[in-house]
């Protein structure tokens, strides 16, 4: 199994993240830390909290992140996610309590008292996570890989050539990107690929348990943002629920190694991911990008996962 912690602003896609890492034995999930990017950190917290709740994992501890990016005033994505983060379903108020620590104390504590080496899976801004490296450098040793949802090679979802969590907090970004630790990087060019078609989540619907209920109502909120004609989508592209996939099924993916920085400066680009795909820097290839997926394989996991809660 490969031990996780899961730091995220929920959001839609990020709840099917947790849900994956949550119902496959592949994964286990040790901590959930949150951070400002859907919406605001009271909030994202928050639906940390339900989506627990929701799927009876109150045992999970959880808290509460960073309140700001690192540079730039806090830019949420309301338009995507709706007012709470998570329109769309009526979810439970959590029932249990937040743990007493910052992100960054949790991650640590949660490193220190793991005797091997854990894997942050990322899918919000990473903010917290370049908080944690600044602030407990000695436990960097104790991260095995990052894996985040993030950033493109020659797309971008919020601005022309940037993606959402690479936008909220670029200088995060960078600074994590350059830390020396294994990355695998799910972009744009692959969540893209990784779409739910409403057929799909009608038969979501179907299946007969709350939690399942609950998913499809998420998704139908979370669809129709992505039914503009401008993107030429055929359903919601699924971001961060790749990352989870990757770490249970890495045979599903084509991935290419390269290196990934990130442009802190530019006046147009911002925010954007620097992809090495042609090794013309020489630069380390410090991340596995994921490229493609098999998307029907993906879409059944999610339905498998969300049976077990039967
Ligand atoms: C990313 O931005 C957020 O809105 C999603 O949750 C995902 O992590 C996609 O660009
Ligand atoms: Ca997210």
């Amino acid at each position: 199994t490969t031990k996780i912690i899961l730091d995220c602003d929920p959001g839609h896609d990020d709840a099917l993240a947790m849900m994956l890492a949550l119902t496959n034995p592949e994964i286990e999930l040790l901590a959930v830390t949150t951070s400002a990017g859907n919406q605001t950190p009271e909030k994202t917290l928050n639906n940390a909290m339900r989506l627990l709740t929701l799927m009876h994992h109150q045992e999970i501890p959880v808290a509460g992140g960073n309140r700001t990016p690192l540079l730039k005033p806090l830019e949420t994505a309301g338009n995507v996610h709706g007012k709470s983060g998570l329109d769309g379903a009526d979810l439970p108020d959590p029932d249990f309590a937040v743990q007493p620590l910052t992100a960054i104390e949790l991650i640590a504590q949660t490193l220190r008292e793991s005797t091997t080496p854990v894997t942050l899976v990322v899918t919000g801004p990473m903010t917290n996570i370049a908080l944690f490296l600044r602030v407990y450098p000695e436990l960097k040793t104790k991260i095995a890989q990052i894996v985040y949802m993030g950033g493109a090679m020659g797309l971008g979802n919020w601005t022309p050539s940037v993606e959402f969590n690479i936008y909220v907090d670029p200088e995060a970004a960078k600074i994590v990107m350059n830390a020396g630790i294994p990355l695998v990087m799910a972009p744009l060019n692959v969540t893209h690929k990784a779409q739910i078609l409403k057929s799909e989540i009608a038969e979501i619907g179907q299946i007969d348990n709350p939690v399942a209920h609950a998913f499809a109502d998420l998704l139908n909120f979370f669809e129709r943002y992505h039914e503009a004609p401008k993107w030429g989508f055929k359903g919601a592209p699924l971001h961060d629920p790749c990352t989870i996939t990757w770490l249970i099924h890495p045979e599903w993916f084509k991935t290419e190694r390269m290196n990934v920085d990130v442009e802190t400066a530019g006046e147009l680009t911002r925010g954007e991911t620097v992809c090495d795909y042609y090794e013309l820097t020489g630069k380390p290839k410090n991340t596995e990008v994921l490229l493609d997926i098999d998307r029907a394989a993906f879409i059944q996991l999610i339905k498998d996962s969300l049976k077990t809660f039967g």
